[in-house]
Formats: C-alpha cells, sequence, structure tokens
C-alpha cells in the first residue's frame, strides 16, 4: 500500500442488532479499544454500516470512539414517492460519513442494477457521502473464467458515470473519495475466503480501469478493499498485498472482540 491512501476497516452490520445490541456493542468497544486514534498515527480509518433503525442510536457514540457511521443502501432521488426507500440527506441527517452502494445481496434479492449502482455512487459523492461501492464474481462466473469480464462490466458503469461527474461538475478531487470493495459472491458468509494472490489480481485489475478512466491521480487516491470471509487470522495476508486497502467485513464486525482485533492489525 503506498503511504497515500489510508487504509479503511468498514463493518457491515447487514441485517444484525438493534439499537440496544449495538448500544451494548459500543460499549464493548470502548472498554477494549477506547479510541480509535490509541493506535497510533498508523491508526486505520474505522466505519460501521449499520441497519437504518440503530443510525440515530450510534450517531453520537461512535464518532466519539474515532469510529465513522454508515449505512447500507440509499435511493438516488433527493425526494420523492419511493415507498421505503431513504435519501443521502436523511443519511447525513442520521449522522452518516458512509454508504454501501451496490452489495451484492441487494444486486441479488432486490434487483439493483449496475446503471442504479452507478447513478447512487455519483449522488453520494455530491452529497459528500463516501461510496462504498460493491463489486464481485459469482462461483459460476469464476468457474467459467468470466471474473474479469464481469468486474470490468461492473466497473465500467460507475467509472463513466464518475468520469461525466467530474468533467461536467468538475469534480475531480471528490472522486478521490470513492472506495470500491471486491467482494466475491462465493466468499461472503461461506468461510471460503479468496486467496490473498487471487484478490491482489482483481483488485489491481480494478485499480488500472479506475487509472483508465479517471487517471493515475485518481486511482492511486482511491482505497480498494477485500471482502468476503475476512476474520482477525486472515486479515494480515490481504493488507499485504500492494493493492489492498482495507477491508468490508460481515460476520466478524457483529462482536467487538474480532472487530477490534481487526483494526488491532490494520496498523
Ligand atoms: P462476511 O465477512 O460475513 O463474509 O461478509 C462479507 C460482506 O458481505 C461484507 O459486505
Amino acid at each position: 500500500m503506498t503511504a497515500l491512501r489510508k487504509r479503511l476497516m468498514a463493518g457491515n452490520w447487514k441485517m444484525y442488532k438493534t439499537a440496544k445490541d449495538a448500544r451494548v456493542f459500543v460499549d464493548e468497544l470502548k472498554n477494549l479499544l477506547g479510541n480509535v486514534e490509541s493506535l497510533g498515527s498508523v491508526a486505520p480509518e474505522a466505519a460501521i454500516c449499520a441497519p437504518f433503525t440503530v443510525l440515530y442510536a450510534l450517531r453520537d457514540e461512535l464518532p466519539q470512539l474515532g469510529v465513522g457511521l454508515g449505512a447500507q443502501n440509499m435511493h438516488e432521488a433527493a425526494e420523492g414517492a419511493f415507498t421505503g426507500e431513504i435519501s443521502a440527506s436523511m443519511l447525513q441527517d442520521a449522522g452518516c460519513q458512509y454508504v454501501i452502494i451496490g452489495h451484492s445481496e441487494r444486486r441479488a434479492y432486490f434487483a439493483e442494477t449496475d446503471e442504479a449502482v452507478a447513478k447512487k455512487t455519483v449522488v453520494a459523492l455530491e452529497s459528500s457521502l463516501v461510496p462504498i461501492v460493491c463489486v464481485g464474481e459469482s462461483l459460476q462466473e469464476r468457474e467459467n473464467g468470466q471474473t474479469d469480464t464481469v468486474i470490468e462490466k461492473q466497473m465500467r458503469v460507475v467509472l463513466d458515470a464518475l468520469a461525466s461527474f467530474a468533467a461536467e461538475k468538475g469534480e475531480s478531487e471528490k472522486v478521490k473519495d470513492l472506495v470500491i470493495a471486491y467482494e466475491p459472491i462465493w466468499a461472503i458468509g461461506t468461510g471460503k475466503s479468496s486467496s490473498a494472490q487471487d484478490a491482489q489480481q482483481v483488485i489491481g485489475l480494478i485499480r488500472r480501469f479506475i487509472a483508465d478512466r479517471l487517471g493515475q491521480d485518481v486511482a492511486q487516491a482511491v482505497r480498494v478493499l477485500y471482502g468476503g470471509s475476512v476474520k482477525p487470522d486472515n486479515i494480515a495476508v490481504y493488507l499485504a498485498q500492494e493493492d489492498i486497502d482495507g477491508a468490508l467485513v460481515g460476520g466478524a464486525s457483529l462482536q467487538p472482540a474480532s472487530y477490534v482485533e481487526l483494526l488491532r492489525k490494520s496498523v
């Protein structure tokens, strides 16, 4: 990892935890770690992406521990008749600095398209939320040797939208806030993590796609995470890879002890 990019350890709580559970998590985090800054000048950036109903319970508490707050989805419209949806300004209002976009579970179960993902990514950046945009191939795609083309297609739609955003709105600096999470679908929640070499190969490719479309300057600034069965005992091998800047973690972010262990191993 170059010195330019700060590591990011982002938890994705998915559809787990009530407000009471979230408060227990924060209390334990406080006891185990205190503030993330206690890890020193090379402390990673830390974020928890929580269910909507828990955001208010965390909005004042998490920042006091040096941990950012994020959501797991948003709608691209500013407001409107979209029952059950939530906007970027509502997330900001609830204290969010991050939002996960295009998680494979949203693509698979809620028919989220590459085009919707691209629109949401631009709106998040316009709203000064850090978008954590997820890409990744299925097991069948990997076995058919289609990984690179699947990732290329998912990235192309987002990068085209970001290129227009950067050019038309003069926002080339803001685009550097983008975070990409490479999450092979077959590695999510299965205990079958990708080898660090395979993850580096795809993440290196993602960085080249960014460089080709948005320039080397942006590509060197954008953080690219690995996600899929990341645990305290395997995080080090991913972070040792040149292009891997952190992780998006599901299961192991639910327990304060394992999340703290991940943070400690990210310094
Ligand atoms: P697990 O870490 O539980 O495999 O989940 C990964 C994930 O989907 C994070 O977004």
